[in-house]
């Protein structure tokens, strides 16, 4: 064999790397290729990608826009689809690359370019945890009301490609309530600015267009967020029944009278998994269970808090809690967000999903559910954004028993279908992603759905962003 000069092997074995060039561009550790690395990109939070092999052909952590342009180039050249990811917190496999491709990460791109509190603004880059953008806001006394449950773990750019919502919701709005202006970089690797970042007017805001589009449009890396005056007062409480008609009936009162800050519906099942964890004890025989929060001026939210505990009352609760100091709403928070990990305890496979409907058919969802639940001898737990008729749906099976997976799927299935005849959407705040495309025609005549594939090809006519995402059997 040939001698060679130290060093040499390695420099040939280098040279032969054919992502070369790309690491010299922009730094050999934000190229990720090997197995070990790759590997853990293959999934989101859900799990529910649809079968086969995922792991990506490169991954790219971007610091910056100019790497974000650099890789989509780089992508381009080699003529492989972009998967666009923030922090992989995801629940319907939006960040999934199926079968391969360049998944593109924005979790490190995390400056924070100015919080201005006379304007009540903050604008950041997309890598922030939702958590950051709060507690960047929270220095100000202001507030970013958007809080997925994951928040403390989800970023901001991921909250934008979904149009995360969480528990306040009923009151706030979600992420698309917040977002002022947006930063991306498209198919080509140019960089668009829309609404307040745009550089010069145009005649359409198409931030409404990018926010929720589930990185199907280009990729988001800059964004300037609204804030508003943190709530001077809140006032939490959580109250048990015996029935989840009074817990309904109580949802129905409360809405037409009042805007609470949080109104959260938790049935038996979710409490069986959670319990243990409640700081008030759930007494037996509690089939349902209501956090309520009303916020703002003090003497507001005192006279609201009253007032639901009057509703509560009158319901016929069985007990009711009021938090008395910050600790204790943390707590009853912390229960709340623990519902989606906890019901693991109850089966090793679950299908978080999370439908919405009108709010005066919750019941009518939930008595449905039940049903399908029966029929395909399945266990579906409910829980959620009952203010805002946004309620998950967790069809739990055991990992191991094939037959039980697809009795669970073919249950959600028929979940999706009542949630639409009773005149609701098949996701109010997860996405589309791989999870849901191929049940896009429950709800969307083919019309609709060539609509979304027009705007797909409008933004990205080679569609390389994204593929098989969204809309059904697209590349
Ligand atoms: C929640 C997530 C799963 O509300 O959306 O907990
Ligand atoms: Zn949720």
């Amino acid at each position: 064999m040939e001698d060679l000069e130290p060093g040499a092997a390695v420099l040939s074995l280098f040279s032969r790397d054919p992502y070369r060039k790309l690491k010299r561009r922009i730094g050999a550790h934000k190229v990720l290729d090997r197995d070990e690395d790759r590997l853990v990109y293959a999934v989101d939070a859900s799990y529910t990608a649809p079968p086969g092999n995922h792991d990506p052909d490169l991954v790219i952590l971007c610091e910056s826009t100019e790497d974000v342009i650099e890789a989509v180039l780089f992508a381009r050249e080699q003529g492989l689809p972009i998967v666009p990811r923030g922090a992989g917190t995801g629940m319907s496999a939006g960040s999934v690359p199926l079968g391969g491709g360049i998944v593109v990460v924005t979790e490190k791109m995390r400056k924070v370019f100015e919080v201005n509190a006379n304007e009540r603004w903050l604008h950041c880059e997309p890598g922030l945890t939702t958590e950051d953008v709060k507690q960047a806001a929270a220095k100000h006394r202001l507030l970013y009301p958007p809080d997925p449950s994951s928040y403390r773990i989800s970023s901001i750019g991921g909250n934008v490609a979904e149009n995360a919502g969480g528990l306040r919701c009923v009151k706030y709005g979600t992420t698309k309530d917040y977002v002022l202006g947006l930063k991306y970089v498209d198919h080509e690797g140019t960089v668009h600015g829309t609404g307040v970042l745009a550089d010069e007017p145009t005649p359409l805001d198409l931030t409404p267009m990018i926010i929720g589009s589930e990185g199907l449009f280009g990729i988001v890396v800059e964004m300037k967020l609204a804030l508003i005056p943190a709530p001077k007062a809140t006032r939490t409480l959580i109250a048990h029944f015996a029935e989840t008609a009074q817990a309904i009936a109580t949802i129905h009162t409360i809405l037409p009278e009042l805007v609470p800050s949080v109104l959260e519906f938790m049935d038996a099942s979710v409490i069986e998994a959670i319990r243990g964890h409640d700081p008030y004890p759930f007494p037996d025989g509690t089939q349902a269970a209501l956090l309520i929060e009303t916020d703002g001026e003090r003497d507001v939210c005192e006279r609201e808090a009253e007032r639901i505990l009057e509703v509560l009352q009158e319901a016929g609760a069985l007990e009711i809690h009021t938090a008395s100091d910050e600790a204790e709403r943390e707590r009853l928070w912390e229960l709340r967000r623990l519902v989606s990990p906890s019901l693991s305890r109850l089966a090793s496979g679950k299908m978080n999903e999370d439908v919405v409907v009108p709010i005066g058919r919750l019941g009518d969802l939930i008595d449905r559910v039940a049903l399908i639940a029966d029929q395909y001898d399945t266990r579906i737990p409910i829980y959620g954004h009952a203010g805002d008729g946004n309620l998950h749906l967790n069809g739990m099976y055991d990992a191991d028993d094939h037959k039980a997976a697809t009795r669970a799927h073919d249950a959600i299935v028929q979940c999706f279908k009542a949630t639409v005849e009773l005149g609701g959407t098949i996701s109010g705040e997860h996405g589309i992603g791989a999870a849901k495309n191929r049940y896009m025609n429950l709800q969307f005549s083919q019309d609709e759905i060539d609509v979304l594939r027009a705007m797909k090809s409008a933004f990205d006519p080679e569609l390389v962003f994204n593929p098989n995402k969204v809309l059904p059997h697209s590349r």
